[in-house]
């Protein structure tokens, strides 16, 4: 078992040179995938190192959505994922249909749209946010500008709130996120009175209400990395995460939230379809490739472009009403 994982990581670190491949792998992965990557972030910083990179071929370790980012930044670079039904539960609750239509009654807001949702959505979308641009982003946007924000209610209303913002929000949700207990995170709390509770802003509100740190998979693990006062870290978000945190803080003891009943909820079924096999397979074969047809791709990328510039402190236009682009 050990000398396979030896010859599979040798055989990928072959194949990532001939190839000049970068990886890329999201913190939900597996320890394992996240040892073998050039860079391990959030979702914006995936983004970023993708667009930055020289490579010609970049391997997303992560859910499709955020390597069509790379590939809509880039649409030079080959972009391979493990495995294309890597999808995410926030894209399936955005169907294109449907957010046109809602999207549509609103043609003088701004439509702002989370990373997760597809490359059409983000066609008809005015700026892309991230978990960790959000706030910088809402507060960038006209004060006399209606918001419409989707796809993922808990982020909208969590941000509305803390700017004192009105938006419409569409009402999607991460199936790993809301099936955190109240309840039971109420008795661990309890059992544990000098532990911090941190949260990723896709939890539902019960679970918010009681943390005290809530941010983006990359700010949460800031706080374990750099917060010396304390030892025990309670952690609402997806188990992947807890590999950095471990690494960072060997001293801390890291409990995850707990969800109602045994189920292993807090993990990600999409994050967890990527394996070391289907990564060497990938760079061997160079597929699966992701692509994004032209003509989505040219819309898309405008509110990609827009979240850069503002991530970076940039301005930007702004347009009066929406049009549609008719892509379908
Ligand atoms: P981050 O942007 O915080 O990495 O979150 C991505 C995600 O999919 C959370 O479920
Ligand atoms: Fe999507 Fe939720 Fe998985 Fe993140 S954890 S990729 S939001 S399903």
């Amino acid at each position: 078992m050990a000398s396979h994982l030896f010859d599979l990581k040798k055989e990928i670190a072959e194949l990532k040179a001939q190839h000049g491949a970068l990886i890329l792998a999201h913190f939900y992965e597996d320890g394992a995938i996240q040892d073998i990557a050039d860079h391990v972030g959030d979702s914006l910083a995936l983004a970023q190192w993708g667009e930055k990179a020289k490579n010609p071929v970049v391997l997303m370790a992560g859910v499709v959505f955020m390597a069509e980012s790379v590939k809509l930044l880039s649409p030079e670079k080959k972009v391979l994922v493990p495995d294309l039904a890597a999808g995410c539960s926030l894209v399936d609750h955005s169907p294109y249909a449907k957010y046109l239509a809602w999207r549509l009654a609103k043609p003088e807001a701004l439509c702002l749209t989370y990373v997760n949702s597809s490359a059409e959505v983000k066609a008809i979308t005015d700026v892309c946010v991230t978990s960790s641009n959000v706030e910088k982003i809402v507060a960038a946007i006209p004060k006399d500008r209606e918001i419409l924000f989707g796809p993922d209610r808990n982020l909208g209303r969590y941000v509305a709130k803390k700017l004192g913002r009105e938006m419409t929000i569409w009402p999607g949700a991460c199936e790993v996120h809301v099936l955190f207990s109240e309840r039971r995170l109420q008795e661990l709390r309890l059992k544990y009175p000098n532990a911090l509770v941190i949260a990723h802003p896709e939890c539902d509100d019960g679970i918010l209400a009681q943390a005290q740190v809530i941010g983006s998979t990359s700010r949460l693990l800031e706080e374990v990395k750099n917060n010396k006062v304390v030892s025990q870290f309670i952690v609402a978000t997806e188990n992947g995460i807890l590999h950095q945190m471990q690494k960072a803080r060997p001293d801390a003891t890291l409990i995850q939230a707990p969800a109602e009943g045994s189920c292993a909820c807090n993990e990600c079924p999409f994050m967890k379809m990527n394996t070391l096999e289907k990564i060497r397979n990938a760079l061997r074969d160079l597929s699966p490739e992701v692509s994004v047809p032209t003509h989505i791709q040219k819309h898309a990328r405008v509110s990609l472009d827009r979240m850069m510039a503002l991530t970076d402190g940039r301005a930007v236009d702004w347009p009066d009403r929406f049009k549609d682009p008719k892509l379908f």
